[in-house]
């Protein structure tokens, strides 16, 4: 393909992609199919020879939209999001068009400078403080994961990157059982041991499901004295499962007077702070050493885009940074090259999609559906806790809540009523021991009407069971 040929094919998938979005409210959310079925449609050795492009297109159309299952569906409402506002879909082809690579500034200056604006418009949006900076990942995961990896050199003093962890002291970090389990991969892949993930007690009766600030301390405590070493406490803003929130400035507090920094994973939540009324849900961030979110998720900036803040960069450029001869800027050795700030090298423009995101919304436009989605989360919870059979287990924070039909047998057996029929998406997770339902309102164009079908399906569906 030449660049003439990309460009008429460019604008049939553009037609397509019109067509595709327009037709999700009539398509089933979650395809039925069977594991192995796809690839039996597509099997054959690797061509040979080139193939017409036109044909490859249309066995595009023929068989691959019906084998997804289709994350930008307004009534999608299982896991979290992955918002794709279609002005974020248009940046990222313009990115693609230049695809090139914002290692170093020198290697894309606007990527790198429209990286530095963005990181500042989105923190003032959150209401966070001035003086923090940070960068973008592609995912919550790794951003952790740097985080961590900080926190481990902190606590070694930096001498874990030349000498290796052999000999060295064992070490702590501190989570609620509610957070990702990206923290659990993050202790794993950064040397520490999952074994020394020390999952601390929730606080007895807390509405948003905090730990306890009381046993962090004392488990820190005992850990001093036992003679091994915290390193370091991750907090949660939302969790996946219930959207729990730990009680930031206190437990923030705690972990500071221990002398350990702190991370905050707010991947989803994270957006929803751009409205002030929500920010009492991490109230005490300010004082956070380490915060991610994902744009990617609730906001609208197309997959994939996490956002770090850090309070003081230089520890994690000096635990991720790496300046080889061949990767310096001559003359310019003060630019900021966010490599330096993240695991890969390679780095995508990502910044150009939050930048036309922001400008074509508006922080006012995007507050909007937030706030919509969290009111007709609750109204939709209200409808399912009047029908029969149905109870409510956790509230809606923010827009998440989980309820239960009868028993687990039953709740488990409507799920998968619910997604065979198409209708709505939803997935399920373990709240006290019990099967429950997750239901999460925020796909970027859903409406009232996409959202009231949730009591509507589950009304139609569980009468029989
Ligand atoms: C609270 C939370 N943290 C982290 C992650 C991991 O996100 P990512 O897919 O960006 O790695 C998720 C994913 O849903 C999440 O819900």
């Amino acid at each position: 393909m030449n660049h003439d040929e990309l460009n008429h094919w460019s604008k049939r998938a553009a037609d397509w992609a019109r067509d595709y979005h327009a037709s999700l409210r009539d398509q089933p959310v979650r395809p039925n199919l069977g594991p192995g079925e796809f690839r039996a449609r597509i099997e054959g050795p690797a061509p040979e020879h080139p193939e017409p492009i036109d044909r490859i297109f249309k066995d595009f159309t023929r068989l691959v939209p019906d084998a997804m299952t289709h994350w930008q569906h307004p009534r999608f409402f299982a896991y979290f999001p992955a918002n794709a506002a279609p002005v974020s879909m248009l940046a990222e082809q313009l990115a693609n068009a230049m695809a090139a690579q914002a290692m170093l500034w020198q290697t894309a200056p606007a990527a790198n400078e429209m990286e530095a604006l963005t990181i500042d418009w989105l923190r003032d949006a959150l209401g966070l403080p001035g003086d923090l900076t940070g960068t973008i990942h592609d995912s919550a995961t790794t951003a952790t994961l740097s985080a961590v990896l900080t926190m481990r050199e902190q606590a070694l003093g930096h001498d874990g990157l030349t000498r290796g962890l052999a000999g060295g002291p064992v070490l702590r970090l501190y989570a609620s059982a509610q957070t990702h389990s990206s923290v659990d991969k993050a202790v794993r892949l950064a040397g520490i041991g999952q074994d020394n993930l020390v999952k601390v007690p929730g606080l007895e009766g807390h509405e948003t499901f905090s730990m306890d600030p009381e046993a962090l301390d004392s488990l820190i405590e005992q850990d001093k004295l036992a003679g091994v070493k915290p390193a370091g406490v991750v907090l949660c803003t939302g969790g996946t499962s219930i959207g729990a929130c730990d009680l930031i400035g206190a437990c923030i507090d705690v972990a500071h007077a221990h002398g350990l920094p702190v991370h905050v994973d707010a991947a989803w939540a994270g957006s929803a702070m751009i409205c002030p009324e929500f920010r009492l849900l991490w109230a005490g961030i300010e004082k956070a050493d380490s915060v991610v979110f994902n744009p990617h998720k609730w906001l609208g900036a197309q997959f994939d885009c996490a956002v770090q803040f850090l309070r003081d960069p230089r520890p994690q450029i000096a635990t991720l940074g790496l300046r080889p001869h061949y990767l310096e800027t001559q003359g310019a050795d003060e630019v900021v090259n966010y490599n330096e700030w993240t695991v890969p090298l390679g780095r995508r423009f990502r910044a150009l999609k939050i930048w036309f995101l922001i400008r074509a919304e508006g922080l006012s436009g995007l507050r909007s559906r937030i706030r919509n989605h969290v009111s007709w989360a609750q109204e939709a919870c209200d409808a399912i806790a009047a029908l029969p059979g149905f109870r409510i287990t956790t509230d809606p924070i923010l827009s998440l809540f989980t309820f239960r039909f009868h028993d687990d047998a039953r709740t488990a057996a409507l799920l998968e009523r619910v997604n065979n029929d198409g209708r709505i998406y939803l997935t399920q997770t373990t709240h006290e021991g019990s099967f429950v339902i997750r239901v999460q309102v925020g796909q970027f164009d859903c409406t009232r009407e996409d959202v009231m079908m949730i009591p509507t399906v589950l009304k139609d569906l569980s009468g029989d069971l």
